[in-house]
């Protein structure tokens, strides 16, 4: 099978914000307590965080970490997580029925983030509580010294405020899972009061305002309307979220779920730009896409788990085993991303450590990359610059998530001067494409690199024992030959082409 790429140096979709190599951490089952934080653990540092996961994360790169939640969020105290460790509260977590202990809260968080190179992303609460929880969490963080909240801070060890630009106001409001659901219409009016008051001690605060839990939710996209409608100039970014799953172990339907996102983001954009029209607005909003991933592995037996039992500490929940073929999706999400670079300017992938993450830990023993670590990985090294327009002409199938899925997935990204990266997904079952890239304006020289991934094995996965079973390599095959990219791509794989010119 044949297909053809062209990309031209002109045609630049927009700016990549390295912020789409994001990521979240929610106080759920291991992420944090034996994820990043194990006191006694043989790698933990001063603060007892984990150095052997903190290497991990900080070569990811991560622009921005999303924290504390997540569904947890919206019945947290952050109050209770501040303060002489021997002092905090141990609470019910209502959201995973687990038993919070408060060993680590904001300021443990932003003292992780600066030893993981990466900027805090924080949510409050809007579901149990109210703007006024909100604006003493931001005055705590933010503010130099002189008031009550900011002199509790450097009462309690850090003098230095956090400064943190960018915030979640609540988490997937739109859903009755959710602890203070509520309706767009009164979600979009705290929304906007609490994006008001927030803004009334910093203008330039970046303010995330909560979109649908996903493109099946019966308010899907009213919500967007209804919620903008109220909010719209006060707020950056519409957040949505979306999962997974291949349960019916269908392949070439569970690759054509890339497409799905695609429309959901083409579809908030058009929402998004009906209620700039109407407010006749000239003010920007974008997509934050702060959760994604592949989540259903593990989904039945955690539902059953959770909903059972007796509020445990820290217990496993939601250990996703990735395996090769989530590589192939999460490289063509990925590559949405890129694509859609004029409108995602955030995107998170959910989560970090231990729950459905990248990164697995032992408590008290291993920590080891999953196979999804990899794409990610190589999109925050890679893809930043500018995201170009790439014309593929493929054949397609249709499936029953989404028609007119192109066998070949591409992003194209501008690094800088001398440099153009393909991210590229073979979805073919068993044919290897052959790929013919055209770099219009561009004199390709030669192949800086090509990192690949394929296995003959869709099930295969990385464990404690096995951490290197699915690992990239060294691509071959793919020439400069008469001024163009030429060569196969094997069936099932992903491509990292990095393209001198
Ligand atoms: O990431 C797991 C959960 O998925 C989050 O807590 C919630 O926001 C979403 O439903």
């Amino acid at each position: 099978m044949k297909a053809r790429v062209s990309v031209h140096r002109d045609f630049k979709i927009a700016d990549i914000d390295d912020r789409i190599y994001s990521a979240f951490l929610e106080h759920l089952g291991r992420a944090v307590y034996g994820g990043i934080y194990e006191p006694g653990h043989a790698t933990a540092d001063k603060n007892d965080f984990r150095t052997d996961v903190l290497g991990m994360v900080r070569d990811l790169r991560l622009p921005l970490v999303r924290y504390p939640g997540g569904n947890f969020v919206s019945a947290y105290n952050w109050e209770d997580g501040i303060g002489p460790r021997e002092q905090r509260p141990v609470r019910l977590d209502y959201a995973w029925r687990t038993r919070e202990t408060n060993a680590v809260g904001t300021d443990e968080f932003a003292d992780w983030c600066k030893a993981a190179g990466t900027e805090m992303m924080l949510a409050v609460n809007l579901g149990s509580r109210d703007l006024d929880a909100a604006r003493a969490l931001l005055e705590y963080c933010n503010h130099p010294s002189g008031t009550y909240w900011s002199d509790l801070r450097i009462k309690n060890g850090h003098r230095e405020p956090h400064n943190v630009r960018v915030w979640c106001l609540g988490n997937e409001m739109d859903g009755p899972w959710q602890v203070g659901h509520k309706t767009a219409y009164e979600y979009g009016r705290i929304a906007n009061e609490t994006a008001k008051a927030m803004r009334a001690y910093d203008q330039k605060l970046e303010l995330i305002v909560c979109g649908s839990s996903h493109s099946q939710m019966p308010t899907y996209p009213d919500w967007e309307a209804t919620v903008l409608d109220q909010c719209h100039d006060a707020v950056d970014h519409v957040s949505l979220h979306m999962y997974f799953e291949n349960y019916e172990q269908d392949y070439l339907n569970f690759m054509a779920k890339s497409l799905v996102m695609d429309r959901y983001i083409e579809t908030v954009s058009g929402v998004i730009d009906y209620v700039k029209a109407k407010k006749r607005s000239r003010h920007n909003v974008y997509i934050s896409f702060d959760e994604w991933n592949v989540w259903y592995h593990n989904r039945r037996a955690d539902h059953d788990a959770f909903t059972t039992w007796d509020w445990p500490a820290a217990p496993p929940l939601l250990e996703d085993v990735y395996n090769f073929e989530d590589v192939l999706l999460c490289g063509c999400l990925l590559n949405t991303f890129i694509r859609r670079a004029d409108r995602v300017k955030i995107a998170c992938i959910a989560q970090l450590v231990n729950v459905i993450a990248p990164i697995m830990t032992e408590t008290g023993g291993r920590a080891w990359k999953q196979t999804t670590y990899y794409p990610l990985y190589y999109a925050s090294l890679y893809g930043r610059g500018e995201s170009l327009g790439v014309a593929v002409d493929v054949p397609k199938y249709d499936a029953k998530a989404a028609d007119d899925v192109p066998y070949l997935d591409v992003a194209a990204v501008r690094n800088d001067a001398h440099t153009v990266t393909f991210f590229m997904v073979n979805r073919h079952p068993d044919e290897a494409l052959a790929v013919d890239i055209d770099l219009a304006g561009f004199t390709p020289t030669g192949i800086a690199e090509h990192v690949t991934m394929d296995d003959p094995d869709l099930q295969a996965t990385n464990t404690a024992n096995a951490p290197d079973r699915v690992v990239p390599k060294r691509g071959q095959g793919v020439a400069v030959r008469d001024g163009a990219l030429r060569g196969d791509l094997p069936p099932r794989s992903y491509h990292v082409l990095r393209v001198s010119v």
